[in-house]
């Protein structure tokens, strides 16, 4: 995949589906800022590309608050003098499941802030360093639950249909400043976010697996690699698309 030489910020990279996103990168010789709220877990992803012979630094951010918004990417384009891709990926779930009449305003405003502001704030300060270069690329993960109902989780489907409907309308503005803005959807995919929910209820996992075509968990590895094929060269004509990679769940 062609990403080689870009300047590549991945948030939330401290784990999960955004570490396995930076990894790749790394592979395909992007240059990458591994950003998280946790720079612990930042670094030691950092510390995996390098052992590989990957090139990556970390700057930490929490994605909700626009000054650290601000500082990743101006601290990006000091180091490297540019930023050619963003993927928005940093984001959280609730710490209780509950319909809507008994959901916590604390669980609506923490996964409001993360997964729907955060990305608001990182696009709007990437799009304006990448119109100011002449382009740039940016790839948000939403979410199968930001294309369908979920039960008892509205705060985290309201913050990824959000985002669904950022990237489109973003893209749509964008679309003539040689900036592309694609989102993709993952199912249940093996991560600490996914661990946390059966710990809570691991009568989940027969559940869920039963509803998943392919009766496993997508690989936080297989989420990447769409990631870096939509931030490339190879798909210079794709903008404003979700691609779900779900094993066949929201057939
Ligand atoms: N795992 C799944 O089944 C699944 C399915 C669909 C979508 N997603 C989405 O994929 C993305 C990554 O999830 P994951 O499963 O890899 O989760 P994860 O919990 O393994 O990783 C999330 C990372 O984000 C960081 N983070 C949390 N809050 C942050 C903040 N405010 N600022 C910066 N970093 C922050 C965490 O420290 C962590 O390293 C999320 O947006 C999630 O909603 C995950």
């Amino acid at each position: 995949m062609q990403v080689e030489n870009k300047i590549v910020i991945v948030t939330g990279a401290g784990s999960g589906i955004g570490a396995a996103t930076a990894k790749h990168f790394a592979k395909h010789k992007a240059k990458v800022v591994v950003s998280d709220i946790k720079e612990e877990k930042a670094q030691k992803t950092v510390d995996e590309i390098a052992k590989d012979g990957g090139e990556a630094i970390v700057i930490t951010a929490n994605v909700a608050n626009f000054e650290d918004v601000e500082n990743l990417i101006s601290q990006t384009v000091d180091k490297f003098g540019r930023l050619d891709v963003i993927v928005n990926n940093a984001g959280i779930g609730p710490k209780h499941m509950a319909r809507t009449g008994e959901y916590t305003l604390e669980d609506w405003d923490s996964v409001i802030a993360v997964n729907q502001t955060g990305v608001f704030y990182c696009m709007k300060v990437a799009l304006q360093q990448m119109e100011k270069q002449g382009g740039g690329n940016i790839v948000n993960i939403a979410s199968l639950a930001g294309l369908k109902a979920s039960l008892n989780n509205l705060s985290y489907c309201a913050s990824k249909f959000a985002v669904v409907g950022m990237t489109k309308s973003a893209a749509l503005e964008y679309a003539t400043k040689n900036i592309r803005i694609n989102a993709v959807c993952p199912g249940y995919t093996e991560s600490a976010l996914l661990d946390k929910l059966l710990s809570v209820r691991p009568d989940m996992d027969k559940r869920l697996k039963s509803v998943i075509p392919m009766k496993r968990y997508g690989q936080a590895e297989e989420i990447a690699d769409a990631v870096v094929w939509l931030a490339s060269e190879n798909t210079k004509f794709i903008t404003g698309q979700t691609i779900t990679l779900d094993g066949g769940t929201s057939l």
